[in-house]
């Protein structure tokens, strides 16, 4: 029989050690007792019936010892997923474990550039991007994304510009786009592409949101669109987005040089130590690759629905809030400067006198002032409350 779920179930996660719910103080020291936490991007959904029957048996063998993810149940288990869901035939050589894209996209800046050197994003983009950069000596150019007819595009003609610079060295392609909810076309994608060969820089494609479209529409891994051009392109993808598993730690980086190959278990394996998933974490996306599809369909209608009660929402409540379209990802991204112009006291708005905790749009670069995310995988009482909370305060 097929497992049938509800997501309107409403979980208590406080006290589980939950970042989004019990650490708000820690990130967001200004959040008021009782805030309700629409920010980091996890969802407030059990996962699938097959990984809870994963980590119970897991949890049954009594031993929990080192161990390793690079089974061959464990490499078809991935290689399938992605030829099943974007006939991508990944070469299975070139799945190497991280415990997650950020600690990923560090390491490749690390392994990639040296101090001084320069890596271009495309803002208002996700921020620990700009952090691992910065944080490891290098520099930040700057891509930014521009609004053609209220749409985000990608400015080719400054991406050039900005390539063309020796120190650069390669591009870091969010795709889809948190926070702006872009599912970039082939078209788009080759571009891309085309001018990074041209100028020889490699591209890291954080592909963490790509199975979290809208359900009429598609992700293009960037590899399996431009194969020719593999070596030079890292994609990182993880069940853990998608599945709700990012507490256990597991993400897949596909590389396909040979001398990147080299270079990664050097830093990874070689200076760091952090090669090996817990066993908790492998059971689990093999479960999830194997068998998580009925709940991933499930899911993603659910956040379909999710969306339009948001656009629904703002178009009879804050009707001056202009809503951009997620083709992907479960983030809305609304800017409000209609109704607070100033992100700093939009921030006081939002979290002090509507208690709802939102990553703020400026917290994703100057592009963002204004704007709020909204993270919605959440019941949708939940997601009612939030927006009662905020329209209440935006109103006020
Ligand atoms: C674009 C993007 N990359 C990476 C991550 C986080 O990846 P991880 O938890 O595997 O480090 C997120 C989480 O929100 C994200 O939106």
């Amino acid at each position: 029989m097929t497992e049938s779920y509800n997501f309107d179930d409403i979980l208590n996660r406080q006290n589980t050690d939950s970042l989004k719910w019990d650490w708000l103080n820690k990130f967001l020291p200004e959040a008021p007792e009782g805030a309700l936490p629409l920010w980091v991007a996890d969802m407030d959904f059990p996962v699938a019936e097959p990984i809870l029957e994963a980590l119970t048996a897991c949890l049954d063998r009594k031993v929990f010892g080192y161990s390793y993810y690079r089974s061959e149940a464990y490499l078809d288990a991935v290689t399938g997923w992605f030829k099943r869901r974007f006939d991508w035939s990944i070469d299975p050589e070139s799945i190497y474990y991280s415990p997650g894209v950020v600690p990923a996209i560090a390491a490749l800046i690390r392994i990639l550039t040296e101090s001084g050197d320069s890596v271009i994003i495309q803002r208002p983009v996700y921020y620990p991007f700009t952090d691992k950069i910065v944080n490891n000596g290098r520099n930040v150019i700057n891509n930014p994304l521009k609004l053609v007819s209220g749409r985000y595009e990608m400015d080719f003609e400054d991406l050039e510009e900005k390539l063309k610079a020796t120190d650069t060295k390669g591009l870091i392609l969010c795709s889809p786009h948190n926070p702006v909810g872009r599912v970039w076309e082939p078209d788009t994608l080759k571009r891309v592409v085309e001018l990074c060969k041209a100028y020889g820089k490699w591209i890291l494609s954080d592909e963490i949101h790509g199975d979290l479209t809208r359900k009429a529409i598609r992700h293009y891994p960037l590899e399996a669109l431009c194969p020719e051009y593999k070596d030079k392109i890292i994609t990182c993808t993880a069940p853990s987005k998608t599945f709700n598993l990012a507490g256990l730690h597991l993400s897949n980086i596909i590389l396909n040089d040979p001398a990147l190959r080299k270079a990664w278990s050097e830093e990874v394996d070689g200076r760091l130590s952090i090669g090996m998933a817990s066993p908790f974490a492998i059971v689990s996306a093999i479960a999830a690759y194997n068998q998580g599809e009925v709940w991933l369909e499930q899911l993603r209608a659910y956040l379909d629905d999710n969306i339009e009660f948001v656009y629904d929402y703002f178009k009879n409540k804050l009707p001056e809030a202009i809503v951009h379209e997620t083709e992907g990802t479960y983030l809305v991204w609304v800017d409000l400067r209609s109704y607070e112009n100033d992100p700093n006291k939009l921030e006081e708005k939002m979290l002090k006198e509507a208690k709802v905790a939102l990553d703020e749009g400026y917290f994703f670069g100057p592009e963002g002032n204004g704007f709020e995310r909204i993270n919605v995988a959440c019941p949708r009482a939940t997601l009612n409350e939030a927006l009662e909370r905020m329209t209440k305060a935006l109103l006020k």
